[in-house]
This record gives structure tokens, sequence and C-alpha cells, in this order.
């Protein structure tokens, strides 16, 4: 593991000792797990080169643009996107969401929505869809939910084995890097009405949402 990443990690863990409680800790997991898993790129970064993205809005770069959804689960329309592609492009950001930023890191291209036509996944692909939940009622019928990521995921599977073979396409599955982000706007959203009781502070997660990356 590179030096950076570990001091990355370690200066992590110590912001969130002052943070932590219960109701961060899912959030909490998942930044740990985008920290180990982008230190992975660090260590092997010319066997790795793939990332493969599944979650909601927070990680969404263009999938709900594709789909039936409705306004406040789309992010095709200004101002989003403004401070960094100065277009909206689909994230619901102002500017990059974390995976663009893992990606760079990993020196990887952006890693193109699966809806975008004729997009080449060789490095990956994200299946995310803004509005989507850990369950597949989340949303029911505007978002793309997590089995049908998963299915999505399969058929991209498919055609990397048409594209470069199986064994190159096995390695390529089976040593790329996997994010998922998902669930964190219900939280964001007890914790804006404060009814619910799983409400927290504001997480990192949280945070990202409202970035100007
Ligand atoms: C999503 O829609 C916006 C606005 O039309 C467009 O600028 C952007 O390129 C689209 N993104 C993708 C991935 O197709």
């Amino acid at each position: 593991m590179p030096d950076d990443c570990f001091s990355a990690i370690s200066s992590f863990l110590s912001s969130m000792a002052k943070l932590i409680s219960h109701k961060t800790l899912l959030s909490t997991c998942l930044m740990l797990m985008l920290l180990i898993n982008s230190c992975k790129f660090g260590a092997s970064s010319e066997e790795i080169t793939a990332f493969f993205i599944f979650g909601d809005s927070t990680v969404d770069t263009g999938n709900n643009n594709y789909t039936n959804t409705i306004a406040e689960n789309s992010a095709n329309y200004k101002p989003y996107g403004q401070r960094f592609f100065g277009e909206p492009t689909g994230r619901f950001s102002d500017g990059r969401v974390i995976v663009d930023l893992i990606a760079e890191y990993a020196k990887l291209p952006l890693i193109p929505p699966f809806l975008e036509a004729s997009a080449d996944f060789t490095n990956g692909a994200n299946f995310a869809s803004g509005g989507a939940g850990i369950l597949p009622e989340t949303n029911k019928g505007t978002v793309i939910d997590l089995p049908t990521q998963l299915k999505n995921y399969e058929a991209v599977q498919k055609t990397l084995v048409e594209k470069l073979g199986e064994i190159r396409a096995k390695e390529l599955i089976s040593e790329a890097v996997y994010f998922i982000s998902l669930g964190i706007k219900q939280r964001l959203y007890g914790w804006l009405s404060g009814k619910s009781k799983n409400a927290g502070t504001l997480s990192p997660c949280n945070l990202c949402l409202h970035g100007h990356w």
C-alpha cells in the first residue's frame, strides 16, 4: 500500500473518530471502503484497469438522462455541472462526483454511464441511478434499482468477453475495483426532515452531495 494512501486512511480515521456515532457508521464504512479501494488502485495501477460503480445520485454520472424518470431524479439541466464541465452532464453535482475523482487518481478515464450510447466499457462502467435505494421499492419505476444495475453489469461482462476474449475479460473483471454508494439520500432526507430516528449528523458522504468538485 503506498504511503500517501496510508496517511490518507490514518487522517480519515482520526477525523472520523471525532465525528463518529452509530448514526454515521454506514457512511463511515462506505468512505473507508472507498479509501481502501482507491489505495488498491495506487498499489498496482498497472494491473487494475477497470472500475465498476453501483448506486444512487451520489455517483450517477448520467444514467438517469436515459430513464423515464421525474425531474427530481434527473440532473440534465442547469445549474448542474456548471463549475467543472460548464454544462449539465447528468451528475447530481455542480462539478464532478466522488467516483470521477477516484478514476482520476487511478489514471483512468472518466467511467461512462451504462446507458450512454456506444460507450466503451473496457475501463469499467457506471450503473448508478439517481433516486435508487437499497431496496427495489424505493422510487420504483422511475429509477434503475439495484437488481437491474446488477443485470446491466452482467450485460457489460458479456460485451467485454466478446471484445477482449474470455481470458482477458475474466482477468479484468476479477481485478476490477467495485464501488457502491447507496442509501445516502434516504438518511439525508431523514436528517433534513428531522423525523427519522436514524437521522445523523452531516457525514462526509452527505457533504459530497453539496461539494464543489
Ligand atoms: C445528459 O444530458 C445533458 C443535457 O442534455 C447532456 O449535456 C449530457 O451530455 C448528458 N449526459 C450523457 C452521459 O449523455
